[in-house]
């Protein structure tokens, strides 16, 4: 069994990942502004531990001892879907979490990688692997970057792990995941493919729970994880 190091754990896609996890028997560490949103199983379990604090308050000696005590670390960070949220600080919310989770890793000088995985979006392109799209979708997503805070942010946390840690490092391992629209559903089928294939008006929505099946599998499967690490895996119901 692993200990995994959570954080967004009470948001919608996070406290998915925590459930699943606890039932798999793994060890689950949170990093939580607030534990209103989780439910009493995952309070009282016993194999749950809570640093209450906002992510991006932790000094980077306590980030240190968070992250050496794991195997792998998982990011469901999002900004709140409220004008401050969206237009607030921190803009830079999921590119410095993602960062100082990171260093800290770095810092640690673990004897084996740790797996960081990143809920990222499909509007993210992967410039590493030269990803195309539509005249008409880059169109949208330049606009999405000057006017949507959040999206650049999440594709700056993507070009972070790309120029940090490339394609090999004896310190992380990393992967971002990339969901379509996000829905509220049970788990059901879904397709992992390496690169988008719909359009930005025509996506195929990505339930939370497959989301967080999807990491978790990722988390204790090494066959999985050898096909996907530092790569940036689209999620995606099957039809
Ligand atoms: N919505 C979509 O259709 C869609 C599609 C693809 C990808 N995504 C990406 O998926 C990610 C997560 O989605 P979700 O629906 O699971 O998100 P969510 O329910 O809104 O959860 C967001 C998490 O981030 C935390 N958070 C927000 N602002 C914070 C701050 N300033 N400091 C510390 N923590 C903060 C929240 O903590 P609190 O509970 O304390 O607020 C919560 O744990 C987002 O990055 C989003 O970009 C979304």
């Amino acid at each position: 069994m692993k200990k995994i190091l959570v954080v967004g754990a009470s948001g919608k896609t996070g406290r998915n990942i925590v459930k699943q996890l606890l039932e798999l028997g793994h060890s689950v560490h949170l990093i939580v502004r607030t534990t209103n949103n989780l439910s009493k199983d995952i309070l009282k379990h016993q194999k749950i531990n809570i640093t209450k604090a906002s992510i991006l308050d932790i000094n980077e000696e306590e980030m240190v001892n968070l992250v050496s005590d794991s195997d792998a670390i998982v990011s469901c960070l999002g900004h709140n879907l409220s004008f401050k949220g969206i237009f607030g600080e921190p803009k830079r919310l999921c590119t410095d979490a993602t960062k100082n989770l990171c260093e800290a890793i770095r810092s640690s000088k673990a004897n084996s990688p740790i797996k960081f995985i990143l809920m990222s979006s499909v509007g993210v392109k992967n410039k590493k692997i030269g990803e195309q799209r539509s005249i008409f979708d880059n169109i949208i997503l330049t606009l999405l970057r000057w006017f949507l805070p959040p999206h650049k942010d999440n594709e700056i946390a993507l070009d972070y792990l790309i120029s940090s840690f490339g394609n090999s490092n004896k310190h992380i391992e990393w992967c971002a995941v990339r969901p379509d629209s996000l829905i509220d559903d049970k788990i059901s089928k879904f397709e992992i493919i390496e690169s988008p294939i719909t359009t930005i008006f025509k996506g195929r929505p990505t339930s939370r729970k497959n989301v967080a099946n999807f990491m978790t599998q990722l988390i204790g499967d090494n066959t999985l994880w050898s096909m996907w690490k530092f790569k940036t895996p689209v999620i995606m119901n099957e039809k």
